[in-house]
């Protein structure tokens, strides 16, 4: 089953946004697969936007998201990847449609909550760099009879 990779940025961590993001997902039907709050290392940082190296804003980019804790998850699902995105709104929050994360949430391109892959080989490369195998689980969601 597709994975992606979501991250509460600092700012969302901050104003208190990873319940309401996590329910978000929850609630689309997406399954999670991996979480924690961690401080991302400058090295890590670098290495996430490094297809942004070269761009004025890397330097505000990798010292934003160094800036404070962030949430890292690991979503499962049929076409999760595009879906998130979707979910997440454009990555201006200006121009992100209400009813998106960064359309309810974002205040600036850079201030915009929350990071999503945008394609089936940044899933697979995020992942790998935040999450060790035996951090992800893999489990089923049955029809138990304590779900009720
Ligand atoms: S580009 O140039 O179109 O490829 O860049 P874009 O997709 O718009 O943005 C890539 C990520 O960089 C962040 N960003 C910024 N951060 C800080 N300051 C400025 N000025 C800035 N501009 C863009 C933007 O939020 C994107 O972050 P992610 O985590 O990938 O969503």
């Amino acid at each position: 089953m597709e994975k992606t990779f979501i991250m509460v940025k600092p700012d969302g961590v901050q104003r208190n946004l990873v319940g309401d993001i996590v329910s978000r997902f929850e609630k689309k039907g997406f399954k999670l697969a991996g979480a924690k709050l961690m401080q991302i290392p400058n090295a890590l940082a670098e290495e996430h936007y490094g297809e942004h190296k070269e761009k004025p804003f890397f330097g505000e980019l990798v010292e934003f998201i160094t800036s404070g804790p962030v949430f890292a998850m690991v979503w499962e699902g049929e076409n999760v990847i595009a879906t998130a995105r979707q979910m997440m709104g454009q990555t201006k929050p200006s121009e992100a449609m209400p009813g998106t994360i960064r359309g309810d949430f974002g205040l600036t391109v850079g201030k915009n909550v929350v990071h999503g892959s945008d394609s089936p080989d940044s899933a697979e490369r995020e992942i790998n760099l935040f999450f060790n195998q035996d951090e992800l689980v893999s489990y089923e969601k049955n029809d138990h009879n304590w779900i009720y």
